[in-house]
């Protein structure tokens, strides 16, 4: 423990987090993940026999240069989604096994055109792993952080990974006074590293045998993903935003302050699949006389499983430790802990959910259980009503 609580000092993290047996695990998640960020390890493939097979058994469709063979020489209608393999933007968000489920079975295994054929009968695994290694060539700018690291969602914490995600969340209290709350999360990328996020919460309360509902305070804020290496399966981002205060305040749905909030995402993700993301962040109110300083700290723990040998439907069982606590003096620090199990729905995986339920064991008065979930759609992976 002594090498961890100096490391934590280096930090400035040791007032945050005081020595309970909660902060203890989160303490060595989180050193678990900052000192044995091990390497993704990989076969190395071989670009050169990729760029062979690319050119007897790909070119007429995609490409001498994958951007598309003209379409003078093809005979089909390009679908909308028909991918430009030299815009890294298009294809650094696809994960290498979304890639080989679709070469290895065919477009339609990924609700893809049945123009794209299916190669497992063709070709050997190691022969589609050199062609999805040269197809990954040919896009130029190494910037752009890759798809393996954008880890299953959390109900709660944040990930690291920029996104374009239309997410609907709900929770909902299962003991104490009914009332639940749906935030309404709009994510969109721009330029290599950066991501919008709007998130509008809508709240109904039984206050004293009467139902309210109203909006929340809406977020808007910019995420930045600072640094990424798919080799050491690490990412890192900063988040900066604004909490407006559009909710109503004597209803107990707003602070009815603006507030900024600032946090730091960290996920790491291990060779089994294991993945850590962990989130340290606060909320800054401009007026403190009527809404707290806050800080939060979360980790989600996570394993994903999948099916056909890495490409079928995932399913990603987590548990996450949520804390937060007012800069306040005698304020006691609120811990949850939220066990969970994301799976994709949709064939493209592009459409997904969550279940969970969030448990106060901290400070548990007045705080409530709750049965979260969530419905979340990847717009860039394409439609709502494709990819079934
Ligand atoms: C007969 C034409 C044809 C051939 C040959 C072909 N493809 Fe495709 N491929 C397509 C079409 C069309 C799509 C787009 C499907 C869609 O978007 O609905 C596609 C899509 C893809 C995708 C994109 C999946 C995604 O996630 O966007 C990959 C990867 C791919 N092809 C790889 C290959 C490889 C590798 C080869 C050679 C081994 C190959 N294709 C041969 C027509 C072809």
């Amino acid at each position: 423990m002594r090498k961890y609580a100096t490391r934590l000092r280096l930090l400035g993290a040791r007032r945050l987090l005081r020595p309970t047996p909660v902060s203890a695990v989160l303490m060595i998640l989180a050193s678990t993940a900052f000192l044995f960020a091990q390497t993704i390890r990989q076969r190395s493939h071989d670009v050169k026999n990729g760029e062979r097979i690319y050119k007897s058994g790909c070119i007429t469709c995609h490409g001498a240069s994958g951007t598309g063979a003209p379409q003078t020489l093809t005979e089909f209608k390009r679908p909308d989604t028909f991918p430009d393999f030299t815009r890294c933007g298009q294809t650094t968000p696809e994960p290498n096994s979304a890639w080989k489920d679709v070469i290895v079975h065919g477009g339609p295994s990924r609700g893809f055109s049945e123009i794209m054929p299916a190669f497992g009968e063709l070709l050997t695994s190691d022969q589609i792993d050199d062609v999805i290694a040269y197809l990954r060539s040919l896009c130029r700018n190494n910037h752009w952080a890759r798809g393996e690291l954008n880890l299953p969602r959390a109900l709660i914490t944040e990930k690291a990974f920029p996104e374009d995600e239309e997410v609907i969340s709900t929770a909902i209290n299962t003991r104490g006074a009914p009332g639940n709350t749906t935030d309404i999360i709009h994510e969109q990328r721009f330029g290599v590293h950066n991501q919008i996020e709007v998130d509008v919460p809508i709240q109904f309360q039984d206050q004293s045998h009467t139902w309210y509902g109203g909006v929340g305070d809406a977020t808007l804020g910019v995420k930045r993903e600072m640094f990424s290496s798919l080799r050491t399966g690490s990412i890192l981002s900063l988040f900066g935003g604004v909490i407006v205060p559009s909710g109503n305040r004597s209803r107990g749905f707003g602070t009815g302050t603006t507030t900024f909030e600032t946090f730091a995402a960290f996920d790491q993700l291990f060779p089994t699949n294991t993945f850590v993301q962990l989130q340290v962040g606060a909320d800054l109110p401009r007026h403190t006389d009527i809404a707290p300083q806050t800080v939060y700290w979360r980790a989600a723990l996570g394993q994903s499983f999948a099916g056909d040998h890495g490409l079928g439907r995932l399913w990603s069982p987590m548990v996450e430790f949520v804390a937060d606590r007012d800069l306040v003096d005698g304020a006691r620090t609120n811990w949850n802990v939220v066990p969970e199990m994301q799976v994709t729905i949709s064939r493209r995986q592009h459409i997904r959910a969550n279940l969970g339920f969030s448990q106060p064991f901290t400070n548990t008065r007045g705080r409530q259980s709750q049965v979260v979930f969530y419905v979340l759609w990847d717009w860039a992976d394409g439609k709502l009503t494709r990819g079934w």
